[in-house]
């Protein structure tokens, strides 16, 4: 059965009527511009056919009640005592979003739900916020207010920066809520502009989770950020995409030698997201491919947020013919990396990657043929275009 089917299954078995709606919200794999969003540059990922359901009904005393599938649970909260979070788990993303929608002046109604999703949690492929934006929908829904892609994917991250203290950037909600079908998305993470492109023809992307998740993940996350952070004040700019590289060589040599590459890093980064965009325009798949192997090697050396197994699988999948180009995708430290591959041989390709990977590292990947799909969004009944 679809994560579709299933909630609407449930939702059946456990209220005895037909949900009222039916919302998705999808995950995302970052094609390039990694470690950017936070320096105010581009990232240009695009939403998976994979999605976080939420099948719900109204309800008239500002409750919400919520049975998670995956995690086999039951929950419930009151919109106007909100419990705040100790451990993270799945129902505080909910409340996170409540809360923070309440705060942007957003009157909230309440609804009981029956949520399951297919995007694996903790891989990287922002399986939050693909349940931050289902629940902001849901509570769309229910509520009265409009939806604005923009303005939900900010109250998620804040939902995410300031109930949950994750500290994270705006990439992975934004995507979330604004992806578009068969297309990537290039996201200005300042003005928050966003421009569609088509993959090149005959490209398939293929994501190749390593099977790692690593611990220290969020003290690395905060830890390279403020040092961005110092580089851009040293520089006297709001953020680092306000030095290109040209301006980068002349004044690098000011920074530490730790400093120094991280920066280079965001820098060249945001240049190749660009570039990525041109070659995406001209239907250009080596150009593509290739500015991903350069992001890999710039976020292998100068970023230091890649590991040895996502070393090994993006090795991997790049001295296969089939491959035009492979990097890490996310945060780093583990997870998931991410290939462009020609369509026709997207299958057995995965197939080698990983059979290689398995014998060489011992860990057992898992590897999807993906396509792009739209942000978040009600199914059932069908929207009001
Ligand atoms: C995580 C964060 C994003 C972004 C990426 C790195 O996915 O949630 O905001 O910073 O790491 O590009």
């Amino acid at each position: 059965m679809s994560p579709q089917e299933k909630v609407r299954a449930r939702f059946e078995a456990e209220f005895g009527e037909s949900p009222a709606f039916i919302v998705r919200a999808p995950g995302r794999v970052n094609l390039i511009g990694e470690h950017t969003d936070y320096n105010d540059g581009f990232v240009f990922p695009m939403a998976i056919d994979r999605a976080t359901w939420i099948a719900l009904r109204p309800r008239a005393d500002k409750r919400v009640s919520a049975i998670s599938l995956d995690m086999d649970e039951r929950r419930e909260f009151a919109l106007d005592d909100l419990p705040r979070p100790g451990k993270l788990r799945w129902i505080d993303y909910l409340i996170g979003v409540a809360w923070s929608l309440g705060e942007r002046g957003y009157a909230l109604n309440g609804w009981d739900g029956v949520i399951s999703g297919d995007v694996p949690i903790g891989s990287g492929l922002s399986s939050s916020a693909a349940l931050e934006l289902a629940a902001a929908r849901a509570f769309y829904e229910v509520s009265d207010f409009d939806w604005d892609a923009r303005a939900m994917a900010l109250a998620c991250q804040a939902a995410e920066n300031n109930w949950l203290s994750v500290n994270c950037g705006i990439m992975d909600q934004m995507i979330s809520a604004a992806g578009v079908a068969d297309r990537a998305l290039l996201i200005d993470c300042r003005s928050l502009a966003t421009r569609t492109a088509p993959l090149p023809p005959g490209t398939a992307v293929v994501i190749l989770d390593t099977g790692t998740r690593r611990g220290l993940v969020d003290s690395e996350y905060n830890e390279r950020r403020a040092r961005c952070e110092a580089a851009a004040r040293h520089f006297g700019v709001a953020a680092l995409r306000d030095i290109d590289l040209a301006e980068f060589e002349r004044r690098g040599h000011e920074l530490d030698e730790v400093s120094r590459r991280r920066a280079r890093h965001v820098i060249s980064e945001n240049e190749r997201a660009l570039q990525a965009r041109d070659a995406m325009k001209a239907g250009d798949a080596g150009t593509l491919g290739r500015l991903m192997i350069e992001s890999h090697i710039s976020l292998r050396d100068d970023f230091e947020v890649s590991s040895p197994a996502l070393d090994a699988i993006v090795a991997g999948a790049n001295a296969e013919a089939a491959c035009y180009g492979a990097r890490m995708t996310g945060a780093g430290f583990g997870g998931c990396a991410v290939a462009l591959a020609r369509t026709e041989a997207a299958d057995t390709f995965g197939e080698r990657v990983a059979a290689k990977y398995r014998a060489e590292t011992g860990y057992e990947p898992a590897i999807y043929v993906t396509r792009a799909s739209r942000g978040a969004e009600t199914v059932f009944p069908a929207s009001i275009p």
